[in-house]
C-alpha cells in the first residue's frame, strides 16, 4: 500500500529566549503562577528580522539536511500558520523561493493550533494519490506578534517557533512505515472562545488574541480524547500499543488530563510545554524533533500526534516512525 513515511525532520527557535522571572518584570504574573497553571517556565520571542517565514525556512532546511535531500528532491510545500508574514502571498511560497524551488505546489493552512495536523492530512492524501511525490509539512508561528501584551490571562502561554516534517509516498507493508490513519474535525459554534479581535476584511487591523481559557480547557480534554479514541479504532489499535504521543503543547495540565482519560502514563507523552510554551501550529511537530534528537522516537515506533485550536479545530495522527 502507498504511505508517507517520515523521513526528515527539523525544527527552528528565535534566538532569545524569555524565562518567566523575565517575564514577570513587563507584565503583572509570577513564575509561580505559570508554573503551577501552565508548567511553562520559558518561551522564545522573535526578535526584528526573525519571522514565521525565516523560522519555517530553517526548519525546512534542517529537515532536508535530515532526510539527506535537497529542495529539488521535493515537489510539495504545505505550511501550517496563523501568523503569515503577509496576508499574502502565502509563506509557504516564500519558504519555496527561499529554499531555491520553483514550479511545485506550495500554500499555507489555516487551523491555529491544530494547523498541522491539518497540513500533514492534506499532503498525506495529496501524496496517496499521486498529486506529489515528496512534501515538506512545517509548522511555524509568531504568536508574539499577536499577543495582547498587557493581557496577563494569554501572553504568559505563548512563545514562537517552526517544526518542519519531510514525508515521501513509499509502497509499504501494512505494518511498515507511515501514516496510517488521520482524523480531522472542526466546530465553528465555539469561535468567540479562541480568537484574533482582527484581520484584513473585518477590522483592517491584525488584532490580538483573545481567550476564555477555562472553556478552552474543558473543550481541549474532552475533543482530545474523542479524537484519539477514533484514530486508534481506525487503525485497529489500542492505547497500550502506542510508543509515543506527541501532543500539541498548550498546557502540562491539558497534557496530564487528556493522557489520564486514555489511560495512557505521562512517560509516554512528549512534552516540551515547559521550555517552548505554545507555538501554536509549530509545537508538534517541534516537539517530535526534540523528541527524535534525544533518542525517545525510535524507527519502527507507534506513534501518535493530537492538537487542539482555535475554531475549534482538532485532529490526530497516529503513524509508524
Ligand atoms: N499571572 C497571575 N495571575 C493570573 C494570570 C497570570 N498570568 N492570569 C490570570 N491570573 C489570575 C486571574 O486574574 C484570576 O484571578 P482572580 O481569581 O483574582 O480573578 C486567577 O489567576 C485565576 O484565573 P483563571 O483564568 O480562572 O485560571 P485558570 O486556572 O483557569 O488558568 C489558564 C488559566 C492557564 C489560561 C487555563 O484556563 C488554561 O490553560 N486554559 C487552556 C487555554 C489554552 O491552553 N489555550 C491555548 C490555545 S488552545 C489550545 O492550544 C488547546
Amino acid at each position: 500500500m502507498i504511505r508517507s513515511v517520515l523521513i526528515g525532520t527539523g525544527s527552528a527557535l528565535p534566538s532569545d529566549c524569555v524565562s518567566n522571572d523575565e517575564l514577570a518584570k513587563r507584565v503583572d504574573t509570577s513564575d509561580e503562577w505559570i508554573r503551577e497553571r501552565t508548567g511553562i517556565t520559558q518561551r522564545y520571542i522573535a526578535a526584528e528580522g526573525e519571522t514565521t517565514g525565516t523560522l519555517a525556512t530553517a526548519a525546512a532546511q534542517a529537515a532536508l539536511d535530515d532526510a539527506g535531500l535537497s529542495i529539488a528532491d521535493i515537489d510539495l510545500i504545505v505550511l501550517a500558520t496563523a501568523t503569515p508574514d503577509n496576508t499574502f502571498p502565502a509563506t509557504a511560497t516564500k519558504v519555496q523561493h527561499q529554499l531555491g524551488g520553483k514550479d511545485f505546489p506550495a500554500f499555507d493552512v489555516a487551523a491555529v493550533c491544530s494547523g498541522f495536523l491539518y497540513a500533514l492530512s492534506t499532503a498525506d492524501a495529496m501524496l496517496r494519490t499521486g498529486m506529489a511525490t515528496r512534501a515538506i509539512v512545517i509548522g511555524a508561528e509568531t504568536f508574539s506578534r499577536i499577543l495582547d501584551w498587557e493581557d496577563r490571562t494569554t501572553c504568559v502561554l505563548f512563545g514562537d517557533g517552526a517544526g518542519a516534517f519531510v514525508i515521501e509516498a513509499q509502497d509499504v507493508a501494512a505494518d511498515g512505515p507511515g501514516i496510517i490513519a488521520s482524523r480531522l474535525h472542526a466546530d465553528g459554534e465555539h469561535g468567540d472562545m479562541l480568537y484574533v479581535d482582527g484581520g484584513p476584511s473585518t477590522t483592517g487591523e491584525v488584532g490580538k488574541v483573545r481567550m476564555k481559557g477555562r472553556e478552552v480547557f474543558r473543550h481541549a480534554v474532552t475533543n482530545l480524547s474523542s479524537v484519539l479514541g477514533e484514530v486508534l479504532a481506525e487503525a485497529g489499535c489500542q492505547p497500550g500499543d502506542i510508543d509515543w504521543v506527541v501532543p500539541h503543547q498548550a498546557n502540562f495540565r491539558i497534557l496530564d488530563a487528556t493522557a489520564r482519560k486514555l489511560g495512557l502514563p505521562m512517560d509516554k507523552v512528549v512534552v516540551t510545554v515547559d521550555r517552548h510554551a505554545n507555538t501554536s501550529a509549530a509545537s508538534v511537530p517541534l516537539a517530535f524533533d526534540v523528541a527524535k534528537k534525544d533518542g525517545r522516537i525510535q524507527k519502527g515506533d507507534l506513534v501518535m500526534l493530537e492538537a487542539m485550536g482555535g475554531g475549534f479545530t482538532w485532529g490526530a495522527s497516529l503513524l509508524r516512525a
